[in-house]
């Protein structure tokens, strides 16, 4: 409810203002470069054995990824996003669904310590990213 009630919001508020629009923008390239700090970052806490780094890192992608269809409204246009994410929203929203599926997933490997399984987890979980960019990222 909490959600959808800020999705709407969000929606208002970019298509009422296209300062608002940029900041969606903006905001969402900072949520995924994130993401993908998160997992480079992986190997060298492998090595640290610091798994709880590595389950935190997971959450956050997962919290992102939850979040990320609000983050592309129509209103919302960038040279990063394909035009065809408005045209097949609901694919996108199940791809950006897979991918906190499989963040979930590093961040339950993370918590069982065993390293082969996490490599697992984030070969995985970079599989997601690659699948919606492949489709749905413009350059
Ligand atoms: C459901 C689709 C989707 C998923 C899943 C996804 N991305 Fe993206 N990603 C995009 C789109 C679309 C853009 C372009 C955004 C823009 O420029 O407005 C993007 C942009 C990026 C960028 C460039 C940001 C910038 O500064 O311009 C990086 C880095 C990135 N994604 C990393 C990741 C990583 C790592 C994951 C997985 C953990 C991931 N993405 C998952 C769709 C996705």
């Amino acid at each position: 409810m909490k959600k959808q009630l800020l999705a709407i919001l969000l929606l208002a508020l970019s298509t009422a203002s296209p300062a608002f629009a940029a900041d969606l923008v903006e905001t969402r390239k900072a949520n995924f470069k994130q993401s993908g700090q998160i997992l480079k970052a992986v190997r060298g806490q492998i090595a640290a054995s610091d798994w709880q780094a590595i389950a935190d890192g997971a959450q956050k992608i997962a919290d992102w990824a939850e979040k990320m269809p609000e983050y592309f409204p129509a209103s919302a246009p960038s040279r990063g996003a394909a035009p065809s994410i408005w045209e097949n929203f609901d694919d996108f929203k199940s791809k950006a669904a897979d991918n906190r599926k499989a963040a979930l997933a590093l961040k339950a490997a993370a918590q069982s310590g065993d390293s082969d399984a996490i490599m697992g987890a984030v070969r995985t979980l970079g599989g997601t990213c690659k699948s919606c960019h492949s489709k749905y990222q413009a350059n």
